[in-house]
C-alpha cells in the first residue's frame, strides 16, 4: 500500500444557526471551501482525480449529490467526477478514508475529501419527514431511539454527573474562546463571503464576510447550572450539547508520485483509518471501539499521540470516551469543540482532521487521532503524522 499525504485542510468558519452563512445554498458554502483548499495547495484542479464529499441531510438543497453541484457551481472541470457519501455524523471523516484507501490501493493520485451541511436551511430530520426506514425487520432487533437518548444512557452507564457535564461545556467554552484570542484558528479558515439577510430572512442585496466561528458564548459555571435540560434528556442542556451550525471543510490528499510530480508540499501522512459499528440503541459509543481499533492499525499506543480530537456530539460522548480508555484531558480538544464551536455535521469529520493538523503544525506535535460518534452505531477513526516541512 502507498503512503498517503495531506497537502492543504482548510474549512470554513462554522455559522451560528440563522446567522453569518445562513443565506448562503450549501453548494455555495462547500464550492468555496473547495476553491480555497485547490487554491492554498497549489493543486491543478484538473489533476484531482475524485471528490469525494460528506452530508448528513442529502435532501433538498443538500441533495442530488452536493459534492458535485458544488465542484460544477465554482466552474471547475465537469471531467473530475465526485460522490457524496453518508455516515451521519461521520460523513466527511469517512469521505477521507474512502479517499486516502483510493490512493493508497494505487487507483487515484489525488482526493479531495470534504463536507458540507447547513443546518439552518436543511435541518436534521429534513430526510425523514416523510417516513422513516426503519420498518418492522428492524424493530425487531433495535428499538429506535435518539442521539439525544443515547447520550443521557452513556452518562447512566458511565456514571457521569451534571457537574462533569457543566464543567466539561465551560472548558469548551474556555478553551475556544482562548484558541480565537490567540489567532490558532485564523490559518485553517477560508473567509467566506454571504449575503446579509433582514429580520425575515430576504436578502438585503448586501454582503459580508465571515471569518471568525459565531458558536462561542460567555459562559460561567452559574449559568450552565441553570441552563433546563434539553427536553427527552436526563443530564444535558444546550450549554453541554453541540450546537446546530452551518459550515464545510475540505482535505486535499496525495499520493507520493504526484507529490514529486506536481510539486506540492506533503504536511501530514495518513496513519490510519478506520469506521466501526456499535450499539445503534446507546449509538454514540463508537469513539471508544473506533480509538482502540486505529492505534492497532498504526501500531502506536494512546502514549504516542500528542493531541486527540473528539467531536463533541455531547459532553457524555467524550467523557465516557476519556473515562474508558484513561485519557488524558489535557491533550483532547485543546481549542475546543462542538459545544462552543458547533458541529455542522457533514463537515465536522473534515473540520476536526483540519484542526488536528493546524495544532500539530503550531506545536510542533507528530500524531493526532480523530474521532466521531456517528448516529446509527458508528465510530470513525483516524491517525495523522504531522511531517516536518
Ligand atoms: C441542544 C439543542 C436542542 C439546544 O437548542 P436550542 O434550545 O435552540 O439552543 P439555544 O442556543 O437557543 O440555547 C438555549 C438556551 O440556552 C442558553 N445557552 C446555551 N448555551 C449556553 C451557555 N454556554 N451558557 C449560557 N447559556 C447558554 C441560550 O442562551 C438559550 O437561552 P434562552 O432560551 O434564554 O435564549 C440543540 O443545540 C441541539 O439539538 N443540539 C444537538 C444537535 C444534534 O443532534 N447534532 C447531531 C448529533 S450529535
Amino acid at each position: 500500500m502507498g503512503d498517503v499525504y495531506i497537502v492543504e485542510a482548510c474549512r470554513s468558519p462554522i455559522g451560528k444557526r440563522g446567522k453569518g452563512l445562513a443565506g448562503l445554498k450549501p453548494a455555495d458554502l462547500l464550492g468555496a471551501v473547495q476553491k480555497g483548499a485547490l487554491d492554498r495547495s497549489g493543486v491543478n484542479p484538473e489533476k484531482v482525480d475524485q471528490v469525494i464529499g460528506g452530508c448528513v441531510s442529502q435532501v433538498g438543497e443538500q441533495a442530488f449529490n452536493i459534492a458535485r453541484v458544488a465542484w460544477l457551481s465554482q466552474g471547475l472541470p465537469l471531467e473530475v467526477a465526485a460522490t457524496t457519501v453518508d455516515s451521519q455524523c461521520g460523513s466527511s471523516q469517512q469521505a477521507t478514508t474512502m479517499g486516502a484507501s483510493m490512493i493508497a490501493a494505487g487507483v487515484e493520485e489525488v482526493v479531495m475529501s470534504c463536507g458540507v451541511e447547513m443546518m439552518s436551511r436543511v435541518p436534521l430530520g429534513s430526510n425523514v419527514k416523510d417516513g422513516s426506514p426503519m420498518g418492522e425487520s428492524y424493530t425487531k432487533h433495535y428499538q429506535p431511539t435518539s442521539q439525544f437518548k443515547g447520550a443521557s444512557m452513556i452518562a447512566e452507564e458511565y456514571q457521569i454527573t451534571r457537574k462533569e457535564t457543566d464543567a466539561f461545556g465551560l472548558a469548551s467554552q474556555q478553551k475556544a474562546a482562548t484558541a480565537w484570542e490567540e489567532n490558532r484558528f485564523e490559518r485553517e479558515i477560508v473567509p467566506i463571503e454571504a449575503p446579509v439577510m433582514d429580520k425575515e430572512f430576504k436578502p438585503t442585496g448586501k454582503t459580508q464576510v465571515i471569518s471568525k466561528d459565531e458558536g462561542m458564548r460567555a459562559t460561567s459555571a452559574e449559568s450552565l447550572a441553570a441552563l433546563n435540560l434539553v427536553p427527552g434528556q436526563d443530564i444535558h442542556t444546550a450549554g453541554t450539547s453541540s450546537q446546530i451550525s452551518d459550515g464545510a471543510a475540505c482535505v486535499i490528499m496525495a499520493s507520493e508520485k504526484a507529490v514529486k510530480e506536481q510539486g506540492l508540499k506533503p504536511r501530514a501522512k495518513i496513519v490510519a483509518t478506520t469506521l466501526v459499528g456499535v450499539d445503534p440503541v446507546t449509538m454514540l459509543k463508537g469513539p471508544i471501539p473506533a480509538t482502540r481499533k486505529v492505534l492497532d492499525r498504526a501500531g502506536l499506543t494512546l502514549e504516542d499521540i500528542d493531541i486527540f480530537e473528539v467531536n463533541e456530539a455531547f459532553a457524555s460522548v467524550v467523557l465516557a470516551w476519556e473515562k474508558d480508555l484513561g485519557i488524558d484531558p489535557a491533550k483532547t480538544n485543546v481549542n475546543g469543540g462542538a459545544i462552543a464551536l458547533g458541529h455542522p455535521t457533514g463537515s465536522t469529520g473534515a473540520r476536526l482532521i483540519t484542526t488536528a493538523l493546524h495544532e500539530l503544525e503550531r506545536t510542533g506535535g507528530k500524531y493526532a487521532l480523530i474521532a466521531m460518534c456517528c448516529g446509527g452505531g458508528l465510530g470513525t477513526g483516524t491517525i495523522i503524522e504531522r511531517l516536518d516541512g
